[in-house]
């Protein structure tokens, strides 16, 4: 369980660009839910994934991750237990290393080449052969070959091969194409059920919002301002999003990209 307890997280305080990203924010996730996040631009949404994984230490309140608090604990402790992808497709591998040997090190088993078993082999291929993405045949290439949505597929693979206590997928399909998107996307939703892997995704496409998931939180200016599961989610459409947006922030939804997917 994920409990984030009136977290503040100011950026540039004191000076012309201070920033409140998040504001007196939190949020009781549980075991196995799997949340869609959405929200306007600059509403907080990346900022709340930095505050989890620890890429800073938030101004005020604190974040217990299975019964622990970790509001201290530095990132690269909490990064062995929390799985994430980013937008960028470039982010979560590396690119100079093999396919085989990124896998490896994700699996805790080395990463170089002398250390991976035939066993280890054995287990990549039957991982990557369902992906359809043909990655099973080209295990000794650097990852820096890899097409964007091959990489996203190869770093979900990676993130979720040792079970993640969270996974923080930060609109990780939004530079691909729709058709590589959608492959990404269902790849997504597969292993997180599969896996019962308790999830926050960032999604700027609603419909995905709504259809992927148990339950769907709506953020701006700092704070959650809708959040909502079970029956009542069941009967929502994008416009009822829209206008759920539009009734608690007193403005119409303010998202480029969002607004730009169908
Ligand atoms: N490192 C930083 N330094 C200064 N300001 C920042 C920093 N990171 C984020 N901000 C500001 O904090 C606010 C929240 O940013 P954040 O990236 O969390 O928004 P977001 O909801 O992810 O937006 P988007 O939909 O554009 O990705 C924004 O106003 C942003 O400019
Ligand atoms: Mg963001």
């Amino acid at each position: 369980m994920l409990e984030m307890n009136n977290i503040t997280k100011v950026f540039n305080p004191g000076t012309p660009n201070e920033k409140t990203a998040l504001e007196d924010f939190s949020l009781k996730v549980s075991d196995g839910d799997f949340i869609t996040v959405i929200g306007a631009n600059g509403a907080g949404k990346s900022t709340l994934f930095g505050a989890i994984a620890g890429d800073y230490i938030p101004d005020r309140g604190s974040i217990i991750l299975n019964n622990k608090n970790v509001t201290l604990q530095p990132s690269y402790v909490r990064a062995r237990v929390i799985g994430r992808l980013f937008q960028d497709p470039m982010r979560g591998t590396a690119p100079g290393m093999t396919i085989e040997e990124n896998l490896s090190l994700a699996a805790g088993r080395g990463g170089w080449l002398g250390s991976i078993t035939r066993a280890d082999r054995e287990r990549f291929i039957e991982k990557l052969s369902p992906l359809g993405m043909g990655l099973e045949y080209r295990m000794t290439q650097p990852v820096g070959l890899l097409s964007g949505g091959q990489r996203q597929a190869l770093t979900l693979m990676m993130a979720t091969m040792n079970k993640p206590e969270i996974l923080l997928l930060d609109e990780h399909t939004a530079a691909l194409d729709p058709a590589t998107a959608e492959i990404v996307l269902n790849l997504t939703k597969e292993i997180v059920e599969r896996d019962k892997i308790t999830c926050l995704m960032v999604t700027h496409n609603m419909q995905s919002a709504l259809d992927l998931g148990n339950r769907t939180i709506m953020m701006d200016r700092g704070k959650v301002i809708y959040d909502v599961s079970g029956d009542e989610r069941k009967g929502l459409t994008v416009p009822d999003l829209l206008n759920k947006f539009k009734e608690a922030a007193g403005e119409a939804l303010n998202n480029d990209r969002m607004l730009l997917t169908k």
